[in-house]
């Protein structure tokens, strides 16, 4: 077999199923569901779960139980239990239900921004910088998000400058990791490299994240476009769940049952346990009344039917 030296020998899977998969379900889930699920997930190996957001509960109702969920979690060691926070608002009620980590969320599109945030990337990079120095000042680590990384639903394409000028910014401010979003799942292995190739003029390779949604289908053959390109850390949801309620046709993000079984099958390390985090996946999809739409996840169940 020939091995290729130019992928990482193990990635860290960030799950984001039980927030950016559940923010944008319509049917509300409630909190004691939500604690089981990540509690699952944590079983099943996973070893960063984001958990919930700090938002306006106007903007996202799905989050409003973030405070219950964050004091209802059973903690397994080794595992961070991280939110959204998009302002210090989010942040002070992130921390004092308990967050070990939070993460800010720009954008590399104008009106994206002003969607999802109700205002401009400068803005909101002012907006940040205090989230930043405040956990900096209690110890909590910040993770920072570039949304619409190749493609944005009001804009269309978005120049790779503009994600490489953001993603840089949040480095620069303090965020020890940036996860570059396609949150509409537009991105094919080109325009992903040609926008990865830029970030990486900015920010080493050990800092990036990778966030796909599968919208279009290519969110597989994009993280493995972005594994040669050394990247190690990749964002998923668990049974595929997910879109973003400001980013009209975004489905799903990446179902972390399909990056598991395409890592398995590179022989590159993870540490999830497969048959544990299907089972999580039925758990959720059967409490949302729908199908996974995880390949993975269906295939292993006709099978076992
Ligand atoms: P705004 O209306 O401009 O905020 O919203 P404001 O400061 O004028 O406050 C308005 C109201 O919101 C006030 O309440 C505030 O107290 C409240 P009122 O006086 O009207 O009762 N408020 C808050 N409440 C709870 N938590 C907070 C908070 N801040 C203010 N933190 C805001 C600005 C940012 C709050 C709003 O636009 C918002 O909540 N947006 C959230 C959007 C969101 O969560 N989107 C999904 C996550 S991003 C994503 O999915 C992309 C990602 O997955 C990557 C990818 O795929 O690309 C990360
Ligand atoms: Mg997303």
């Amino acid at each position: 077999m020939t091995v290729n030296m130019a992928l990482p020998s193990s990635v860290k899977i960030v799950e984001v199923g039980a927030r950016d998969g559940l923010q944008n379900e319509k049917t509300l889930i409630d909190a004691t569901d939500k604690i089981e699920l990540i509690e699952q997930l944590a079983d099943a190996g996973v070893s960063y779960v984001e958990s919930g957001s700090f938002v306006s509960p106007k903007w996202v109702p799905q989050m409003a139980t973030s405070t219950d969920v964050f004091n209802g979690i059973k903690r397994k060691d080794g595992v961070t239990y991280a939110a959204l926070t998009p302002n210090l608002k989010g942040f002070e009620a992130a921390v004092a239900a308990g967050c070990d980590e939070v993460a800010i969320f720009g954008a590399a599109s104008e009106s994206f921004s002003q969607k999802n945030i109700n205002c401009s990337i400068e803005e909101s990079l002012a907006r940040f910088a205090p989230v930043v120095t405040a956990a900096k000042a209690k110890g909590i680590a910040v993770r920072g998000y570039v949304s619409c990384v190749v493609g944005c639903p009001y804009e269309g394409d978005i120049a790779p400058e503009q994600v490489a000028k953001v993603a840089k910014t949040l480095l620069d401010m303090g965020c020890y990791e940036i996860s570059l979003g396609d949150t509409i799942g537009v991105g094919t292995v080109k325009s992903v490299t040609e926008m990865l190739t830029e970030v990486l003029q900015q920010v080493p390779v050990d800092k990036l994240a990778v966030h796909f949604h599968d919208t279009y289908g290519q969110a597989l053959t994009n993280i493995y476009a972005a594994l040669n390109m050394g990247v190690s850390v990749v964002d998923s949801a668990v049974s595929g769940l997910g879109g973003c309620p400001y980013a009209k046709g975004a489905s799903g993000n990446v179902a972390t049952e399909d990056v598991v079984y395409m890592l398995n099958g590179l022989g590159i390390e993870h540490g999830i346990d497969l048959d544990k985090l299907l089972q999580a996946g039925w758990f959720i999809s059967d409490k949302l009344g729908k199908a996974p739409t995880s390949k993975v996840s269906n295939a292993y169940r006709a099978k076992a039917t």
